[in-house]
């Protein structure tokens, strides 16, 4: 059976890393067209640099939870047929043992050269007037989409999208496009869809299944549920 799996902030949460849109979250403390789009990383790159320098110490030093761990093992069960999509730029899927992981907004450990477009491992801390390895120009940048730029990988998303036969969304608010359609992208190829979340969310109704809960109990009693019926 070929499954995606769709996460977001909220697989996180849990490792301690917060989520955006809730009371509390990331966008009320911080201004996204200040620190999240391209127009105001020209603007001001110190306070961009700043804000993600701060975000990749909070990433390394969290660590995995339940739900990252079920989901490699459920990779290592159903060898070859488990591709994580996910929206968070954190590397705990990697770190709790996935391996078919597709980042469509990139990578806070990743750092990405905005002349050459080269790409190699992000120092813990960047500054706008490092310069890039490859051509030396000091235009380098986080990996990561920001708003108003293209998520990666659509072409192979979109592939995936007209195969896979389940389909779930863990920990994902369904209000960014476009990963808030994939759901009835995967519908519409005649996958099953399942959504895990703590709360209703904007695209619950889409789903045939809902289950709510915290990621790091619901997800483990999933994956456990599947594998027994293998
Ligand atoms: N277990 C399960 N779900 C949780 C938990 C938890 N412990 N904690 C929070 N959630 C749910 C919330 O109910 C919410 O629906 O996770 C979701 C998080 O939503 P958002 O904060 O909007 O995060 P996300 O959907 O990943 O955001 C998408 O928006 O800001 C951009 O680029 C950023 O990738 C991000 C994108």
């Amino acid at each position: 059976m070929r499954i995606m799996i769709l996460t977001g902030a909220g697989i996180s949460a849990e490792s301690g890393l917060g989520t955006f849109r809730n009371s509390g979250g990331m966008w009320s403390s911080y201004d996204l067209a200040e620190v999240a789009t391209p127009q105001g990383f020209a603007t001001d790159p110190d306070k961009v640099h700043d804000f993600y320098n701060a975000r990749r110490k909070s990433v390394l030093s969290a660590e995995p939870n339940a739900a990252h761990i079920a989901l490699a093992r459920l990779e290592r069960m159903l060898s070859g047929n488990v591709t994580i999509v996910t929206q968070n730029i954190d590397n705990l899927h990697e770190r709790a043992g996935s391996r078919n992981i597709i980042h469509m907004h990139g990578e806070i450990v990743r750092a990405l050269c905005n002349i050459c477009r080269n790409r190699w491992d992000a120092p813990k801390t960047m500054r706008p007037d490092d310069a890039c390895p490859k051509c030396g120009e000091a235009a380098i940048r986080p990996d990561v989409v920001w708003f108003g730029e293209i998520p990666y990988h659509l072409d192979h998303l979109d592939e995936l999208l007209g195969t896979v036969e389940l389909f779930v969304a863990i920990g994902t608010s369904g209000q960014v496009h476009p990963a808030a359609g994939f759901v009835q992208m995967a519908a519409a190829s005649g996958a099953r869809t399942l959504e895990i979340n703590l709360e209703p969310t904007e695209i619950t109704p889409y789903f045939d299944e809902v289950k709510f809960g915290t990621a790091t109990s619901t997800v483990p009693a999933w994956v456990a549920d599947l594998v027994s019926r293998l």
